[in-house]
């Protein structure tokens, strides 16, 4: 992770266990340390960093860049420039920090580069734990231009530092390096032009390196340092040898940008949204594939401890990524399928390094579980069929967590679909457990009969996927108990839980409902409405009016909130979503992964206009003019951005992580732009503005590319007239043979 000044922190598989490098998290001053190149002078003494921090000396230029897998930083002092490329190379256990120092003046400059990182203890909470411990056994080592950082008691692994250049002088303590009482602002080692070449036998660790970079008159000069993790201390040289020339190092940023112009380059679209464009085609793609990587652990908000990655999280993860890489996604699923227990819930989380599952915070009353996480597997299973075709994988035998009992991907979806059916409470629907997609509505306070019509209501959706795949199958058998399963759960929502303009939200454990115009707080929660289409529960004009609802009492200018009137108390009925002040988070904030169901929803009701205006409200593109409010990063989304109830409404939290990401990617991209992945044929059905002509599109489905070109000539929303592949009228956009290109046109009725 790198701020745009070089904050961040770097660690190796897992953020908990093996951290490399230390970040202060809420400290002042903010965002420290960094990875930080100085840049002395040594004829003035004066010092600065291409990235600004922690000199802070104004520069006369300063850029930062982050692009897909790297981040550049420039900045300019006195005719110098200094430029940092940061990223990992070809999957390496590594990271290079390509270095460019020009003098662009007609003079030499007689210049000294320091570079600089501060080691952590691997496990990142006994590193802030034990301090007592920690500081007796760290040991700092330099050979050969690598520095090493590990405890004295395990011999063989090692964070390093690493350069090629010849190093005129380095410290592995940081404290010989800063100096008593001073900071990364002012370190001692740079202001007096050189390092102590110290040896750290306890305490804290630092790389750091001073290199002699004099410049003629235009010369420039580049330089490599490697931050890293090595299992064996004694391969880090052959493992980095090559990374340490710059021609190399460059030509591995090289593939790196062709890895990522691979991965964006399934699909691309051509809309009058320039936007949108820009996040189909690459921010929301980037997004989705940090998220699939690190679900919601480890960012600049969510800080890689004790968490681990969700389980729900995950499996909604695999959506936003199904369409470029689907056999990582398959991995993915694989991993979580082995998280389930044998009666068919799951694990809450699980941990990268070592795979082993976790709880979760939500409190632990009757039940132990949450309602939710198991469901969420059927909707990754099925996209994964979707875009291979690779039913084979429904017969494939995998374990369940007690590591013993193997069972084939469709004995495990089957065992989920029974828990949740044999789960269910007073009103017939299913019980909440500890939370269900939303985690602060912890309703179980001992008595284990709170109910969740979210819940339920994903259950029904779950089953429509099911029935799906078997159909294709034609298992007809099984078609016919989860007919049943969806028809009975599908009456007991609508018997019990219609609340006259919308959906109830859940039942708490005495029984009193939420979201219902009888609560004076949450009297409509979103995600009830959004679900009742999606499932396919909402019928006779309630699919209607639920959505109706959802824009009249919930919609504003920044998205769409969870709920309204949020709660102004804490009441332990409701729990943790009432810890938060009104328009926080779950408490009536804009919780954005919800909106894209909204979206979703009403491109199934053939509403394009609508599903753009919530889709167009909440992209960050459209934010960019409005930072000083919205404060987060306008190319990716935020998690919450505070409610129209919150004093500070409008302002983005927890960017990054958040299945916002994946969401929207389906939205805008399956059900917006309406095309879609099916297990023998490719879709195009799009709800568009009625205000777009059409647009063009490129989807590479198994193997095929699929130059997609949609007319809309009477400007309608929604409905297909006729589809022309390769100049034919034809029904179904078939599959055809890997590396062959065809052509598609779509008219809209
Ligand atoms: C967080 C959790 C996610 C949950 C959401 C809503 O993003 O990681 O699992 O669904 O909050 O509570």
């Amino acid at each position: 992770m790198v701020s745009n000044t070089g904050g961040g922190y770097s660690f190796h598989k897992d953020p908990q266990n093996r951290r490399v490098t230390r970040y202060r998290y809420n400290n002042i001053p903010m965002d420290r340390p960094g990875r930080y190149i100085y840049i002395r002078n040594k004829d003035t003494g004066e010092y600065w960093n291409p990235g600004y921090q922690p000199v802070q000396k104004k520069l006369d230029n300063y850029s930062c860049r982050h692009g897909l897998g790297y981040t550049v930083l420039t900045g300019e002092y006195q005719g110098v420039i200094g430029e940092v490329t940061y990223f990992v190379p070809d999957d390496k256990n590594f990271e290079l920090w390509l270095v460019k120092v020009s003098n662009t003046r007609s003079i030499k400059q007689n210049l000294q580069v320091f570079a600089y990182s501060e080691f952590c203890f691997w496990d990142a909470i006994m590193d802030q734990q034990n301090v007592d411990w920690v500081q007796q056994i760290n040991q700092g080592r330099f050979n050969d231009g690598i520095i090493t950082w590990h405890p004295h008691h395990i011999s063989d692994n090692a964070a390093f530092f690493a350069t090629g250049e010849r190093v005129s002088s380095f410290d592995t303590n940081l404290e010989t390096f800063i100096g008593k009482y001073r900071s990364e602002s002012n370190p001692i080692a740079v202001e007096q032009g050189g390092c102590s070449n110290s040896i750290s036998y306890r305490t804290n660790g630092v790389g750091a390196f001073c290199i002699d970079c004099d410049l003629g008159p235009n010369e420039e000069r580049e330089l490599v340092f490697v931050l890293g993790f090595a299992e064996e201390r004694s391969e880090i040289k052959n493992d980095i040898k090559e990374y340490l020339l710059p021609e190399n190092a460059k030509a591995a940023f090289g593939r790196l940008q062709s890895s990522w112009v691979n991965y964006i380059s399934k699909l691309s679209v051509e809309t009058p949204d320039e936007d949108m464009n820009l996040f189909v085609n690459i921010w929301n793609q980037y997004q989705c594939k940090t998220t699939f990587n690190w679900s919601r652990f480890v960012s600049m908000y969510q800080l890689g401890l004790g968490r681990g990655m969700g389980i729900r999280d995950s499996a909604q993860d695999t959506l936003g990524v199904m369409h470029t890489i689907p056999e990582e996604a398959k991995e993915l699923i694989i991993k979580l399928l082995k998280c389930q227990y044998t009666d068919g819930r799951a694990y809450h989380l699980f941990f990268p390094l070592t795979g082993e599952g976790g709880q979760g915070d939500a409190p632990v009353k009757k039940f132990d579980w949450y309602s939710d996480d198991h469901l969420w597997l059927i909707l990754a299973v099925n996209a994964y069929i979707k875009e291979t075709g690779d039913f084979d994988f429904l017969n494939m035998e995998v374990p369940y967590n007690d590591k013993i009992t193997s069972q084939t991907v469709m004995e495990h979806l089957d065992k989920a679909l029974e828990f949740t059916n044999n789960n269910r409470g007073p009103h017939n629907i299913a019980l909440a457990g500890r939370a269900d997609w939303n985690d602060t509505l912890n309703l179980d306070t001992g008595k284990g009969v709170a109910e969740s019509v979210f819940t339920s209501m994903l259950y029904c959706r779950a089953l429509l996927e099911m029935i799906e795949i078997l159909e294709f199958l034609k298992k007809t058998d099984m078609i016919e108990k989860y007919t049943n399963m969806y028809e009975d759960m599908k009456k007991a929502i609508n018997d019990t839980c219609w609340d006259g303009e919308w959906y109830k939200r859940a039942f708490d454990d005495n029984s009193q409902p939420l979201g219902s115009k009888e609560n004076k707080f949450g009297k409509i929660f979103i995600n009830s409405q959004s679900w009742a289409v999606l499932s396919k529960v909402a019928e006779n004009g309630r699919e209607v009016q639920s959505l109706e609802s959802v824009e009249k009492y919930l919609n504003s200018k920044y998205g769409i909130v969870t709920m309204y009137p949020a709660y102004t108390e804490h009441d332990t009925t409701k729990g943790g979503v009432t810890t938060y002040p009104p328009g926080a988070k779950e408490n009536g904030g804009i919780f954005l992964h919800t909106n894209p169901w909204v979206m979703i929803s009403e491109v199934m009701l053939g509403n394009g206009d609508k599903a753009y205006m919530y889709y167009n409200q909440i992209l960050p593109g459209k934010r960019n003019d409005d930072a000083e409010l919205y404060e987060v990063e306008p190319y990716v989304y935020c998690q919450n951005i505070l409610g129209k109830e919150h004093p500070q409404f409008g302002i983005g939290r927890n960017s990054w992580l958040s299945g916002t990401a994946a969401w929207n990617m389906v939205a805008s991209s399956q059900y917006i732009l309406g095309i879609r992945a099916n297990y023998d044929s490719l879709t195009v059905d799009p709800c568009i503005p009625s205000s777009w002509k059409g647009f063009k599109a490129t989807r590479v489905f198994r193997g095929a590319t699929y130059n997609i070109e949609v007319q809309n000539p009477n400007r309608v929303c929604t409905g297909v007239a006729k589809v022309i592949v390769d100049g034919v009228e034809t029904e179904k956009i078939p599959v055809f043979e890997t590396g062959t290109e065809h052509n598609v046109v779509v008219v809209m009725k």
